[in-house]
């Protein structure tokens, strides 16, 4: 891929362009959200975001896993996709559910990494998977983050892999520190959500850390969340 901000690199790799997370935290994990769009903005293309991504979008999604000591993601998005164990040794992945729909007997939840992020008053039965709790009626990700060093002690970068609803619920708590965005270069109409859906008006503001490019014209953009 080729630079062009902050100093422009004519060939860089993955690896260098995606060294680290932007920054860490010591009051909660850092927390990066991934995700890949089209130039209208849609995340899905005929009901995945398979049809937007590439073989560097999938690198660049690879390389930002391996930064993260635990993966969050919507129930509707490991339902639409599937989501196996995770490669990287001792990394976990949190499965965000409300109704507690989803199938605790897949590999995810019997290799013992995956886990659930629900709310305080959900009452399906989580079969022995362990579970953060947090909030009532959805999930109140300022205090699951603050909850999630109880289980994860080690954590320090939490990876948000979407969908639009959780990256919603994300943006209302205020808890995005990233946002690693890929601009698919099509525009596929349709009605596929955008980056958030279901959150309040809010006006977070970033800044570009990086912006890069590749030779199909697919667009990586670092944000960086701007606080007070
Ligand atoms: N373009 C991309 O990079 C990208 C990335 C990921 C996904 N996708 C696509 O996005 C689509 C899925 O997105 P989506 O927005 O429909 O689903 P989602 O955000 O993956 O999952 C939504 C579900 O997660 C749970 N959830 C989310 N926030 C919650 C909260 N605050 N409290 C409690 N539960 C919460 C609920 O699960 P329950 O229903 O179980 O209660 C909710 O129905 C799929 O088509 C997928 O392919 C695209």
């Amino acid at each position: 891929m080729r630079r062009l901000l902050p100093e422009p690199a004519d060939d860089i790799t993955v690896d260098q362009a995606y060294a680290s997370a932007l920054g860490l935290r010591t009051d909660r994990p850092w927390v990066g959200l991934c995700m890949v769009a089209s130039i209208d903005g849609s995340t899905v293309v005929s009901g995945n975001s398979a049809g937007l991504s590439s073989p560097t979008d999938s690198a660049v999604l690879s390389r930002l896993r391996a930064l993260a000591d635990v993966i969050v993601v919507g129930a509707g998005t490991v339902r639409d996709e599937g989501y196996g164990p995770p490669r990287k040794p001792g990394q976990r992945i949190g499965v965000v559910t409300r109704s507690g729909r989803v199938d605790l007997s897949q590999p995810l939840f019997t290799s013992g990494a995956g886990f659930l992020i629900t709310t305080d008053d959900s009452t399906f039965d989580t079969n022995g998977v362990e579970a953060i709790r947090a909030g009532t009626g959805a999930v109140d990700f300022a205090i699951a983050l603050a909850r999630l060093r109880g289980l994860v002690p080690a954590c320090e970068v939490v990876q948000a892999e979407g969908g639009a609803v959780l990256n919603g619920a994300l943006l209302d708590a205020d808890v995005i520190d990233e946002i690693n965005l890929t601009t698919s270069p099509a525009a596929v109409g349709g009605s596929g959500p955008r980056l958030a859906s279901g959150a309040g008006d809010h006006l977070h503001r970033f800044e570009l850390a990086q912006l890069a490019i590749d030779e199909r014209s697919f667009l990586y953009a670092r944000w960086l969340r701007q606080r007070g």
